[in-house]
């Protein structure tokens, strides 16, 4: 039985604790955060605390907490003998506190509170500095996942920069479309089916193929009529910058 101990309260912590919670062979012996209140959602763990001074002993301690307070946070495991984690893409293994068993358990997925994970498809990328320590991370990746991924550090930085441009990036992108709908009084829900074939082409097919649009086509009458109907100047940049690589791209192709 691994025993674990969560640090954080937000959306990685509370997916981890439902997925993992019912799992044969894990226990989620403690969870502790800065704010009381924010526990609520973890009222069934055995222990739930707003104490970094007491810290069960445990196999193994995941912080999910903002990447830029991983270091700070994991000063607090400097006494324990288990293997402390944490879950950022950005974040090299070396963030963490050097006097520690170290290792990074990081999912590969956009999660948010609200809304339930399923984790057995989710790329959990995890990296240990022995190999008994990366045993320990596959076992317990295993236990909710089907995709484990082994992963060093500057590998893990690049995907996660990838990650940013494919869902980040995207979903702004959503945003000032669904801006745009608005104001023309169209439901957003129109392009739907567009923006699931366009999730379909790009993991299905050959990405620089499925490109299609007025940019790859050189129509610069209909690139400056969009131009045109931008207020935002920011939205202006975005379309220009987007539509000149677009071009540079396919112009070396061809
Ligand atoms: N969300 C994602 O899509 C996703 C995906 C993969 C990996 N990750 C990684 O997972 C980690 C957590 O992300 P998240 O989305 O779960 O963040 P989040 O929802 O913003 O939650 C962050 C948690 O960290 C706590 N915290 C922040 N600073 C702290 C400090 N100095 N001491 C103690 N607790 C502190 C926050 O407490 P308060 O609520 O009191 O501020 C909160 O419980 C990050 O490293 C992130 O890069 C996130």
């Amino acid at each position: 039985m691994l025993s674990i101990v969560l640090i954080g309260t937000g959306n990685v912590a509370q997916q981890f604790y439902e997925a993992m919670g019912n799992k044969n062979g894990i226990k989620i012996i403690q969870v502790i955060g800065r704010n009381k209140k924010k526990l609520t959602p973890f009222a069934n763990c055995p222990e739930t605390s707003t104490d970094f001074k007491h810290i069960y002993d445990a196999d193994i301690y995941i912080i999910a907490v903002n990447d830029d307070s991983i270091n700070t946070v994991s000063q607090h495991f400097t006494n324990k003998s288990g293997l402390v984690v944490h879950t950022s893409g950005s974040m090299p293994l070396s963030v963490l506190a050097d006097s520690v068993r170290r290792g990074v358990f990081y999912p590969l997925q956009t999660i948010s509170k609200e809304r339930r994970i399923d984790f057995s498809e989710v790329p959990i990328c995890i990296e240990a500095e022995s190999s008994e320590d990366y045993e320990l991370l596959r076992e317990l990746a295993n236990t909710i996942s089907d995709q484990v991924q082994t992963m060093t550090s500057e590998q893990r930085k690049s995907v996660h920069l990838a990650a940013v441009f494919v869902n980040n990036f995207t979903n702004h992108l959503y945003h000032i479309g669904n801006e745009i709908c608005d104001e023309a009084g169209v439901p957003f829900k129109i392009l739907n089916p567009l923006i699931l074939e366009t999730a379909k082409k790009a993991t299905q097919d050959n990405i620089l193929n499925a490109q299609t649009g007025p940019a790859v086509r050189n129509d610069k009458l209909t690139m400056k009529k969009h131009l045109a109907l931008l207020n935002n100047k920011d939205y202006r940049d975005i379309y220009s910058v987007l539509s000149n690589s677009i071009r540079k791209t396919h112009e070396k192709k061809l």
